[in-house]
């Protein structure tokens, strides 16, 4: 299935996409960028995908700060993969917070 290149999913515990994470940021104006877990839980499933939602928030703060660049939809998910078990690595088998809630 092919995913719309300028709306990349960027939580993908959550299946929350850029677009949906920019409207909620322009409608609600957090204050701090943990609040985007507000937006459909983004971000509070593995973790991968909390940088992206950090830069997000600041590109919205400040206009000079442009939109993340999110790599293509394949490697996002590769380099989430490497994220996940490097920490099953860090935290042994079955203490994985994914694990837990799903
Ligand atoms: S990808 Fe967003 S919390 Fe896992």
């Amino acid at each position: 299935m092919n995913e719309v290149v300028d709306d990349p999913e960027i939580c993908l515990c959550f299946h929350v996409h850029r677009r949906k994470l920019v409207n909620w940021i322009r409608i609600e104006r957090p204050q701090r960028a943990a609040q985007l877990s507000d937006c459909f839980g983004a971000g509070t499933g593995c973790g991968w995908c909390r940088s992206y939602l950090e830069k997000l928030f600041l590109a919205a703060q400040d206009e000079a700060v442009s939109l993340p660049e999110i790599p293509d939809s394949e490697n996002y998910r590769s380099q989430r993969q490497d994220y996940l078990r490097e920490k099953r690595r860090e935290t042994g088998p079955g203490e994985n917070s994914l694990e837990k809630s799903s």
